[in-house]
């Protein structure tokens, strides 16, 4: 569990760290920028520090780089150096308990419900019925 109420986004360009509240982070949200600039890597460390609150997070991982927080990091080169000069970081490399969904079950857990799970609401939805 956090030992704080606040989510690191990320450090501010004179290095202080920049933060958001946990309790304020049900609302929506818009990651940009271009090509490189770490919108995947805030993705991932926001998934992990809401794991860590016990907040459930489904990502739609189309571009299959987001999973890798389910493996233990091994930080090397520019990426350790960029992580020695944060210190109030307190980098500790950890693996995330991770479930892929796979429409087709086969590397993964299968994506499917039954017309019982679904409830009435949800298939009159899907079926667009009339209220009659
Ligand atoms: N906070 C950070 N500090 C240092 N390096 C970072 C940080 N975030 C990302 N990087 C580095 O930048 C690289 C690109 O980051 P990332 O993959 O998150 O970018 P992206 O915006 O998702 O790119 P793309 O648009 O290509 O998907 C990462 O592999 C990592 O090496
Ligand atoms: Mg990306």
């Amino acid at each position: 569990m956090p030992t704080t109420d606040r989510l690191l986004l990320g450090a501010e360009v004179n290095g202080e760290p920049n933060t958001q509240s946990l309790k304020l982070a049900n609302r929506h949200g818009l990651v940009a920028g271009a090509t490189g600039t770490g919108k995947t890597v805030t993705l991932q460390r926001l998934a992990e520090q809401f794991s860590d609150a016990g907040v459930a997070v489904f990502a739609a991982d189309i571009k299959g780089d987001l999973c890798g927080l389910g493996a233990l990091g091994a930080p090397q080169g520019k990426i350790a150096e960029r992580i020695a000069s944060m210190p109030w970081l307190n980098h500790q490399p950890q693996a995330y308990p991770v479930t892929l969904w796979d429409i087709q079950g086969i590397s993964g857990h299968p994506l499917r419900t039954t017309l019982t799970e679904m409830g009435p609401l949800l298939l009159g939805n899907l079926l667009e019925l009339t209220d009659s």
